[in-house]
């Protein structure tokens, strides 16, 4: 992956003309966003590595003050500890591979750790090296299934212990002489702050029939971005919320809260550059598409902001609706609902589509040969 840095999206155009597409970073977004978290949140702000794994992006939020990541595998891990090997790793997938495991708490200091089941508790003390009593500095939270319909991406259908078996697990945690935490996602792009009291209360009622004091609450991503069109409350409202819910629970002094956004920290910090390649009719043919670094795009049915750059000269001001196909040869290429662009877009045209940092490059494959791997950095 290459990396340069401009001072603007036009400037990296007219250095470049790429006619592959281009991933840019916006070091400041980045840094407003891990502001709006660790000013906002009541507690400590980890990273969804997942969401946008590129290394710069790794690198800025931490220096912006972002120094825990919940990672998902060990590749996640060792690109964190290879890059900030005083960051902390939080291997929060409930179900893990025992190599990973073993790697993650050898290799890389690994000491945190997510479960849903009695299966995976053994897996983690065994891999560990920590069964019989030896599990003392290891912390595992034991991930809660959320309410399903408030997110537009429920993971509850996949992971999550029910309600009525977590306290057990909480109480098979302490037995093994490791320190308890409670997790739980309440589904990505999270609508509602409902979405966490209603967990939070569920946390409470867990907590307590286990009579288990937890190291701390991790109340999960899915804080949700505001997509161009949409009308959701501002991050304050849902800290506000979780706030006042984890009071509710009136935990000893020092018990911390956690969360691990990742949507909501990049969404606005990624743009992508795309070239036309063709223009028939009112179908533009551009350069990256739902195989690559747009498939949230077709998922969630965005309409992203977007805007046309040309180097030739001016665009008209007359505007009109192109259905934007991909470079792939699959007819399932091509984005659900047209752009709205100025009227004579041809080929060789550029378009900067914005709010794609999330999910974008982290999910894009190889279909056909085609795949973005040029990223920028923009106005730093
Ligand atoms: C365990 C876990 N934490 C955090 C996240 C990030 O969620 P979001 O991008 O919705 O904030 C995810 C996303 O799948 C996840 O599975």
């Amino acid at each position: 992956m290459k990396h340069a840095a401009f001072a603007t999206v036009d400037a990296m155009v007219r250095a470049l003309a790429p006619s592959y597409p281009v991933m840019c970073i916006y070091p400041a977004e980045l840094r407003k966003s891990a502001r709006a978290f660790l000013d906002g949140f009541p507690g400590r702000v980890l990273y969804a590595v997942k969401c946008n794994p590129d290394p710069q992006v790794i690198r800025i939020l931490a220096e912006a003050g972002i120094r825990n990541f919940d990672t998902a595998s060990l590749p996640e891990v060792a690109l964190v500890k290879e890059l900030l090997p005083d960051a902390t790793c939080y291997f929060n997938h409930p179900v893990k591979n025992r190599a990973a495991i073993e790697s993650a708490h050898h290799v890389y200091d690994v000491r945190h750790f997510v479960i849903d089941s009695h299966e995976e508790l053994a897996k983690i003390l065994a891999c560990t090296g920590k069964a019989g009593g030896k599990a003392g500095d290891l912390v595992i939270q034991v991930r809660l299934a959320t309410a399903p319909g408030y997110a537009a991406f429920d993971l509850s259908l996949k992971f999550g212990v029910p309600m009525e078996q977590a306290s057990g697990l909480l109480r098979a945690v302490v037995a093994a002489g490791a320190q308890p935490a409670l997790s739980f996602h309440v589904g990505s792009q999270c609508a509602t702050p409902e979405a966490y009291e209603h967990a939070l209360r569920e946390a409470g009622t867990v907590l307590a029939a286990a009579g288990v004091v937890p190291a701390y609450v991790n109340v999960g991503g899915g804080f949700p971005a505001h997509y161009r069109g949409s009308s959701l409350l501002p991050l304050g409202a849902f800290f506000e919320a979780i706030g006042r819910e984890v009071k509710a629970l009136h935990l000893p002094a020092g018990t911390d809260t956690l969360c691990e956004p990742g949507r909501a920290l990049v969404v606005e910090a990624g743009t992508l550059v795309v070239q036309v390649q063709l223009r028939k009719g009112d179908s533009l043919y551009v350069n990256d598409g739902i195989f690559g670094s747009l498939s949230e795009l077709n998922v969630a049915r965005l309409t992203p902001p977007t805007r046309l750059i040309r180097l030739s000269g001016p665009s008209a001001n007359e505007t009109r609706e192109f259905r934007i196909f991909g470079p792939t040869c699959d007819s399932a290429d091509v984005l659900p609902l047209p752009f709205v662009l100025p009227a004579d877009a041809a080929e060789g045209d550029w378009i900067e589509i914005g709010q794609v940092g999330a999910y974008s490059n982290a999910l894009a494959s190889h279909f056909n040969g085609f795949y973005c791997d040029t990223t920028v950095t923009i106005g730093d």
